[in-house]
C-alpha cells in the first residue's frame, strides 16, 4: 500500500489556516496517512439531521494534495450533548445503578436502539459522502470499542438484549437454570424474562451468570461494531475497515473482531497511563503487539503509537532521545506494517492536553519531530519491502478471553490474574529470544512445535480431544494447574479427579491442591531447589508419567509438582505451581530442547531479538530499550542492514554491541 508511517490528526482543534503548515512539516516528516474525525461528531452533525462534512473535504484535501492519505473514524465513541439532551436513555447504567453521563467520552450504551439508530444513519451519510474520495484509502469503526465500557452497562435495554441472548443460546429456560446451577440459593427462574443483568446483589453472585454476562457483552460490543461494517463494506468496496484495538484488553473477543476486519490495528503505549513509573515491562509490550498479530494471524497496523509524554491529570516520563523510535522498532519487528503515531501535535484544551504528540503545544518541531523523521527516512523502504512479514513462531501460547474471564470472576487466590500468569509464561520464552504466537482455542494447533496451554480452567470434551490429538501427532503440549476445573458454564467438573477431562492426556491426577497464599513452598528439580508460589497442586503420576520436579515442604513434600507423559509421537507436560525465581525458565528451556526449538540469538537484559518472515528472508530486530550499552549475539548468517531505526547516541561502531535504545535490522534469505 506504500503507506507506513502516519499520524492522528484533529484538524478540527486548530484554526483552518494552519492545516497547510501541518500538511507540510508533515510531507517532509515522511507522513502518509492520517486518522482523522472519530470524535467528531459534532462538527459533522452539529444538529440532528443537519450534516456538514465541508470541514472534513477541505482537511482531507489539504492532505492529499501532500500525499498523505486519509483514515476517517466513525464517530460513535462520542455522541454529541444535543443527543444526550434528547435521549438521556443512551446513557450506560453501571452496577450500582448509576449513570455515567456526558462530559468524557464513550457516555453510550450499546444495546440502546435509539442511539444505534443515530450511529447507522451517521455512518451511512459519512459512507455516502466519502466513499469515492480518491484520498479516503480507510474506516476505522468506533475508537477503542471496549474502553470505558469496562464496566459494561446494566440498563434496562441491555437487560433486555441479555434475555434474548440467553434465550437463543439455551432454548429454553430449564437448560438455563441447569447451565447457572440456580438451584443454589433458590436462583430457578420461570422464564426469561425474570433474568436481571447481575447489578448489585444483597450477597455473592453466580459464576456462571457473570461469564454469560461477559460473555453476551463481548457479542454485543461486536454487534455494535457490526451494524457500522455492514454498512461500510456495502457502500464502500474500495476502502478498508480496521478497529484499533487494545493488546489483551477484553470487553470484546478480539478474534471475532478481527473476522470482520480487513486488518486489525492496535493503540500502543510502552509507557503506560498518567503515571510517572507505569512503564509497562518490555515483555508485556512484547506480548501486547503478539496478541495483536494473533488475533488475525497477519501483520497489522499500529493506529496509535506514543509520540511522546503520555498524561491525563498526571504526566508519564518523557521518552529519553531514541527511545520513541526504539518502542516503534519494537511494533514493526512484531509485525507492524504501518505505524500512526498518535497524535501530531499536543493539544491545548480538554482531558488529554497533556498526552504529547509529536509536535509540542507550540507547533514547531523539535527534538520528536527530527527523532520521528529519521526513523520514517530510514525504515520506508524495508518496511515496503517486509510488508506482510510475520514471525515463523514455532510455539504457540493458547490465550482465550473465556478462561480469562472465568478466572477474573474467581481469582481463587488474592491478586491472581490470567494475565499476569499468561505473562509470566510468555517471559520465560522472551527472555530466551524464541517467536511466539498466540493461539485461539479453536486455531490450528499443529502448525506449533510446542504449545503452552496456561490455566485451562474452563474445559469442554472437543477442546480435550483436541488437545490429545494434537500432542498423539507429536506436539509438546504444557498444561498447567487449575486446568479441567470446570465445565464451559462455568460448574465445577465432579467426575473424577482434576484435571477431569485432562487426566489422561496429563498422566497425572490431582490428589489435593493448596493455594499457597503466605506458605513458601518450593520444588526440587535436578536437585536444583526453586520457590513456588500462589498455588500446590499436589500431583500423583501415571506409571508412564515422568516426574521432573517434587515439592520440598508441607505435609505433601516428595510429592510430583512437575511431570512429563509420553503421548503418542508428543509429549503432554503438566505444571502443578506457578514457577517463580527461574523456574518457568528452566522449564521453557527444557520444552524447547525436546521440541527443538532455538532462539535467535542471545542478549543482555534489556535487549530483545525478534524476527518477520517472509518468502525466503528473515529479518532480525535486535533492540536495546536501555539507557545503556548492551551487548547480544545472532548467528553469523545475518547481515547487517544500513542504518535501519534510528538512534540518537549513534552507533558503538562494535558489532555486538547496541549503544543506548539503539535498534538494528539484520536479514537472512534461504537458499
Ligand atoms: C487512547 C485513545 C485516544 C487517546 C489516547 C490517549 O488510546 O484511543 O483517543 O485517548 O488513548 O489517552
Ligand atoms: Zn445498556
Amino acid at each position: 500500500m506504500a503507506i507506513h508511517f502516519g499520524v492522528d490528526y484533529y484538524p478540527e482543534h486548530w484554526p483552518a489556516e494552519r492545516w497547510e503548515t501541518d500538511a507540510k512539516l508533515m510531507q517532509e516528516m515522511g507522513i502518509r496517512v492520517v486518522r482523522l474525525a472519530e470524535f467528531s461528531w459534532h462538527k459533522m452533525e452539529p444538529r440532528e439531521g443537519s450534516y456538514d462534512f465541508a470541514w472534513l473535504d477541505e482537511a482531507v484535501k489539504v492532505l492529499g494534495e501532500k500525499g498523505i492519505v486519509s483514515i476517517l473514524g466513525t464517530p460513535s465513541a462520542a455522541p454529541p450533548a444535543w443527543m444526550i439532551h434528547k435521549h438521556p436513555e443512551i446513557q450506560p447504567v453501571d452496577r450500582e445503578g448509576r449513570v455515567h453521563g456526558f462530559g468524557g467520552r464513550h457516555h453510550d450504551c450499546q444495546s440502546n436502539a435509539t442511539y444505534r439508530s443515530y450511529c447507522r444513519q451517521m455512518v451511512t451519510n459519512m459512507a455516502h459522502h466519502f466513499k469515492d474520495n480518491p484520498y479516503v484509502v480507510g474506516w476505522q469503526i468506533d475508537n477503542e470499542l471496549g474502553n470505558s465500557h469496562d464496566g459494561l452497562c446494566y440498563c434496562d435495554s441491555c437487560k433486555a438484549a441479555f434475555q434474548k441472548w440467553l434465550a437463543k443460546k439455551y432454548g429454553t429456560v430449564e437448560e438455563l437454570n441447569k447451565a447457572w446451577g440456580t438451584a443454589f440459593w433458590s436462583q430457578e427462574y420461570n422464564a426469561f424474562e425474570e433474568v436481571i443483568p447481575p447489578r448489585l446483589t444483597a450477597a455473592g453472585d453466580n459464576p456462571s451468570c457473570l461469564l454469560d454476562w461477559r460473555l453476551f457483552h463481548s457479542d454485543l460490543v461486536l454487534d455494535f461494531a457490526t451494524e457500522q461494517i455492514d454498512i461500510l463494506r456495502k457502500m464502500c468496496p474500495k476502502q478498508f475497515i480496521t478497529h484499533n484495538c487494545m493488546g489483551f484488553a477484553d470487553t470484546i473477543n478480539y478474534y471475532d473482531l478481527g473476522k470482520k476486519l480487513d486488518f486489525v490495528s492496535h493503540d500502543q503505549y510502552p509507557d503506560g497511563y498518567f503515571v510517572e513509573g507505569s512503564h509497562v515491562a518490555e515483555h508485556i509490550n512484547a506480548a501486547g503487539l503478539d496478541v495483536i498479530r494473533s488475533y488475525k494471524q497477519q501483520s497489522f497496523w499500529i493506529m496509535e503509537q506514543q509520540s511522546g509524554i503520555t498524561g491525563w491529570e498526571m504526566m508519564g516520563r518523557n521518552p529519553r532521545p531514541g527511545q520513541l523510535s526504539a518502542f516503534a522498532m519494537q511494533s514493526i519487528g512484531h509485525g507492524a506494517d504501518a505505524v500512526v503515531f498518535f497524535r501530531w501535535r499536543s493539544c491545548s484544551m480538554g482531558e488529554e492536553q497533556y498526552w504529547h504528540g509529536i509536535l509540542p503545544h507550540h507547533g514547531n518541531p523539535d527534538r520528536r519531530y527530527y527523532e520521528l523523521q529519521r526513523l520514517t527516512q530510514n525504515m520506508f523502504s524495508l518496511m515496503e519491502e517486509m510488508e506482510g512479514a510475520t514471525p515463523a513462531s514455532r510455539v504457540g501460547i493458547v490465550f482465550s478471553f473465556a478462561q480469562n474471564y472465568a478466572i477474573r470472576i474467581q481469582p481463587q487466590v488474592p491478586d491472581f490474574r490470567y494475565l499476569n500468569f499468561l505473562w509470566d509464561v510468555y517471559k520465560a520464552f522472551y527472555d530466551l529470544h524464541v517467536d511466539v504466537d498466540f493461539v485461539p482455542e479453536d486455531g490450528e494447533f499443529d502448525k506449533y512445535d510446542l504449545l503452552v496451554a496456561p490455566l485451562q480452567y474452563l474445559m469442554s470434551d472437543e477442546l480435550a480431544h483436541k488437545y490429545t490429538a494434537y500432542t498423539e501427532k507429536g506436539g509438546h503440549l504444557l498444561l498447567t494447574f487449575r486446568s479441567g476445573v470446570k465445565d464451559r458454564t462455568n460448574i465445577c467438573y465432579t467426575d473424577g479427579p482434576l484435571p477431569g477431562k485432562l487426566q489422561d492426556l496429563a498422566g497425572v491426577s490431582v490428589e489435593e491442591y493448596d493455594p499457597l497464599y503466605d506458605i513458601s513452598q518450593s520444588v526440587s528439580w535436578d536437585g536444583t531447589i526453586f520457590p513456588v508460589k500462589t498455588w500446590a497442586d499436589v500431583l500423583k503420576a501415571d506409571k508412564d508419567t515422568q516426574v521432573l520436579a517434587t515439592y520440598e515442604k508441607e505435609f505433601y513434600a516428595g510429592a510430583p509438582a512437575i511431570t512429563c507423559h509420553p503421548v503418542g509421537k508428543g509429549a503432554c507436560y503438566y505444571l502443578g505451581c506457578d514457577p517463580s525465581g527461574g523456574l518457568m525458565k528452566e522449564l521453557a528451556e527444557r520444552l524447547l530442547s525436546e521440541s527443538g526449538i532455538r532462539g535467535n540469538g542471545n542478549a543482555d537484559p534489556g535487549v530483545e531479538l525478534i524476527t518477520r518472515s517472509k518468502g525466503e528472508k528473515t529479518w532480525l530486530f535486535a533492540i536495546n530499550f536501555t539507557g545503556e550499552n548492551k551487548e547480544f549475539h545472532i548467528a553469523p548468517d545475518y547481515e547487517r542492514l544500513g542504518s535501519a531505526g534510528s538512534c540518537e547516541n549513534g552507533d558503538t561502531g562494535e558489532e555486538s554491541l547496541l549503544s543506548p535504545y539503539e535498534s538494528r535490522v539484520y536479514v537472512k534469505t534461504m537458499g
